[in-house]
């Protein structure tokens, strides 16, 4: 059993392979976090509660009710009782008062793991994976049932949770925050990695001290967002790759979130994750439900490398489904860098013979392709052809595409409408909008209100005539620009402060549609680059696009940090040509390939228009990706060089489950004079085996030797060169 409940001290333990988190309830009912950490045999920690340390013992000391409630390690912090730290819930009563007061009621624990209301979640694929523990809180007063929710996955580290809440009084009630988890350590030495950035940087890694008070990520941009992403480890200060204890946060959510740490006066720290409650409420009448989002928990006591490798497999096995979560993705080139808006059915054709020629197996004909767009400046949200472009239609272009033996696959913006747009003339009430104020725009554009199921209903009936109209096997969904004005016209008054998260929920009731309608399809996520590279969007989109810079050497640093949670065969990256669109930087064409080949890999360049010799480099680099896309979608990562710390070079490994072969990947970043070869230690590898690499199988060694003193690394002239090893099991 993953999770038990000791009757004689109210306690609960959670067992995650290794990890165990502890949960007690306590005087008055109030619920106390006892421990989460590396697995214990003992089931009784109550003595890190110091209960009975004055002036904070309750019961005999409860003329000092407000020391006890802002000292106890509050699973679940309430606002308004005396404990001045952060709180995980608010509300607002009948009366208009903020206090909450929640006392346990009951609990129960099950196999599996139960479906969240509307939202994405980690799932289990057979019920003897995991065990959830439901622990039902009341207030009483107001009229509250909380049920917090953990699920203890069996063999990985991993802890989730999620809040319901139910309103079971007689009056309306506003929640005005509802966080989903909150966990409290008994120490303030830790440090806080964040994955933080800007359009074209997003998901650079950021590794600060804690500090007295509070210090926080968040979004309240309507999305997760390229300057934040909801994701944040808190370490040991000696944590490394490969040693120290590590917890990772990650939340399923893709809008507004807060991700924050408080470190308190006695030295102890809390953390909380959830909806940012920035201009949130939800309005709960009597019988409504409201579900927070899940929080991904993960315990490591080795590192930061474990911590990605316990997320990466959950997220294959648990978070990503469909038909492509297992398989090989097509290697796909995208018209995007390679014509912008210039383009046309016969400019598309001639790159799609020439890609077919070389072994690219899908055209992905991005933005620009519908209404009367030739800039960015409109026609989103008439998703129909525009035939002066696409001559003939779509179907003529799709068939000739699929003549060639290669699939074909389109871009939508599908939240997103153009002031400039037959929709936006006859709707101009979908926008989201305050009523008689200017509407701000942001790319030209405005966004739709995703709250409004007839807007939904509307976009989905025009995506679904073009997608029925022919044989379309990838769609590319973008999101280009973030929220303001965020109000809608279909609320009433008391419930506008929800569109924030209705419209999240909005998305993802579409996607949910597209997905069941159309298994078929694989389904790209992006937004204006890697918005929303976030396990939400993960949930129905086996990948993502990672950004718009497709430079070699900023993708190095861009994909290192998303790696941080995210698996590397999610990661949307290609080949795009030099010198680079966005840094202007020229790096070898083999180079951009084994950067693209850590993840789903294709091409993003006009193929007829780049040099003979890197169009002949094309057949043997896909060749090469064929070659090792097993292991780098099945494989543990291993990250070995690191951007942020030494420019010079990075380096990581694909190491198979079973550890019988491994890839080595190395970019020298900057080529220096009169160095020495670099030795570089593998990791992964069995110690006891014998493993040669393949060009020189004759020269064997042990496992040991390599991961112990290493391998060294020489003959690389000039910036940007790289080079790939590939380790076998003698
Ligand atoms: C942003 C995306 O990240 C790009 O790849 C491209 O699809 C453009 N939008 C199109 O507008």
């Amino acid at each position: 059993m993953s999770i038990t409940y000791n009757e004689k001290n109210r306690s609960f333990k959670l067992t995650a392979n290794n990890t165990c988190y502890m949960l007690q309830v306590v005087s008055y009912g109030y619920l106390a976090h006892v421990y989460f950490g590396k697995s214990l045999p003992d089931d009784d920690l109550t003595y890190l509660l110091r209960l009975d340390e004055n002036p904070f013992t309750p019961e005999t000391n409860d003329r000092d009710r407000a020391s006890f409630m802002d000292t106890l390690p509050m699973e679940y912090p309430v606002f308004g009782l005396g404990d001045y730290r952060e709180h995980a819930i608010s509300i607002m009563d009948k009366n208009g008062a903020s206090t909450c007061d929640l006392r346990y009621k009951s609990h129960k624990i099950y196999n599996g793991k139960p479906k969240l209301e509307g939202l994405p979640a980690t799932f289990t694929n057979s019920d003897d994976e995991a065990q959830t523990l439901e622990v039902v809180m009341e207030d009483k007063p107001a009229g509250l049932e909380v049920t917090l929710v953990y699920t203890a996955f069996e063999r990985l580290d991993v802890i989730t949770r999620s809040v319901r809440v139910k309103n079971v009084g007689a009056d309306n009630v506003k929640l005005t925050r509802i966080y989903s988890t909150c966990v409290e350590f008994n120490d303030d030495k830790m440090d806080m990695i964040t994955l933080n950035g800007s359009w074209a940087r997003e998901r650079a890694m950021e590794r600060c001290r804690l500090h007295h008070g509070k210090q926080l990520v968040d979004s309240m941009r309507g999305e997760s967002s390229h300057q934040s992403n909801p994701f944040t480890a808190l370490c040991s200060h000696n944590a490394d790759e490969d040693s120290g204890e590590v917890y990772g946060f990650n939340f399923v959510y893709s809008g507004n979130f807060v991700s924050e740490a408080e470190v308190t006066q006695h030295k102890k720290t809390r953390y909380l994750m959830g909806i940012n409650s920035c201009d949130f409420e939800w309005l709960l009448e009597p019988d409504e439900c409201f579900t927070a989002p899940e929080v991904v928990m993960v315990y490591s006591d080795s590192g930061l490398g474990k911590m990605s490798r316990t997320f990466h497999d959950l997220y294959r096995n648990n978070l990503i489904r469909g038909e492509y979560k297992d398989k090989r993705r097509p290697i796909l080139i995208n018209n995007w860098e390679a014509t912008y808006f210039d383009f046309n059915a016969e400019k598309l054709y001639q790159i799609a013979e020439q890609a077919s020629k070389l072994g690219i197996e899908m055209l992905v004909m991005d933005d620009g392709w519908f209404g009367h767009r030739n800039a960015d400046n409109s026609s989103l949200g008439d998703w129909f052809v525009n035939e002066n472009k696409i001559e003939g239609g779509l179907k003529a272009l799709v068939d000739r595409v699929n003549s060639l033996g290669m699939k074909f696959g389109i871009w939508f913006e599908p939240e997103m409408i153009s002031p400039d747009s037959e929709l936006y003339r006859a709707h101009p009430d979908w926008a989201i909008q305050v009523k008689g104020r200017e509407l701000t725009l942001c790319r030209e554009q405005y966004v739709l209100d995703y709250s409004r199921k007839d807007v939904r209903d509307y976009v989905y009936g025009m995506m679904k005539k073009i997608l029925d109209s022919a044989n379309i096997e990838y769609i590319k969904w973008d999101m280009n620009r973030q929220l303001t004005e965020v109000a809608s016209n279909a609320l009433p008054r008391e419930r506008q402060r929800e569109l924030w998260h209705r419209y999240v929920l909005g998305v993802y009731d579409l996607m949910d549609r597209l997905t069941t309608d159309y298994p078929h399809i694989l389904l790209e996520n992006c937004s204006g680059g890697g918005a929303r590279f976030d396990p939400g969007m993960l949930y129905f989109s086996p990948q993502i696009w990672c950004s718009d810079d497709t430079d070699a050497v900023e993708r190095l640093k861009i994909q290192y940090g998303t790696s941080m949670c995210y698996p590397c065969s999610a990661m949307g990256a290609h080949v795009s040509d030099c010198p680079n669109h966005t840094v202007g930087r020229s790096t070898p064409f083999t180079t951009r390939g084994h950067v693209a080949m850590v993840g789903t890999f294709g091409y993003e360049l006009d193929v007829t228009k780049i040099s003979q010799q890197d169009r002949d480099a094309i057949p043997a680099q896909i060749e090469e990706f064929n070659k090792y896309n097993t292991l780098v979608r099945t494989g543990d990562h291993y990250r070995i060089g690191n951007m942020f710390e030494d420019n010079m070079w990075d380096a990581w490994m694909f190491v198979a489950k079973d550890k019988s072969e491994a890839l080595f990947e190395f970019v020298q970043v900057i080529g220096r004079p009169n160095e020495r070869s670099r030795t570089i230690k593998l990791k992964g590898l069995d110690p006891d085996a014998y493993y040669f690499e393949e060009a020189t199988p004759d020269k064997k060694l042990s496992g040991a030797a390599l991961m112990q003193c290493g391998i060294n690394i020489g003959g690389l002239w000039g910036d940007y060169q790289s080079k790939i090893l590939h380790f076998v099991k003698a």
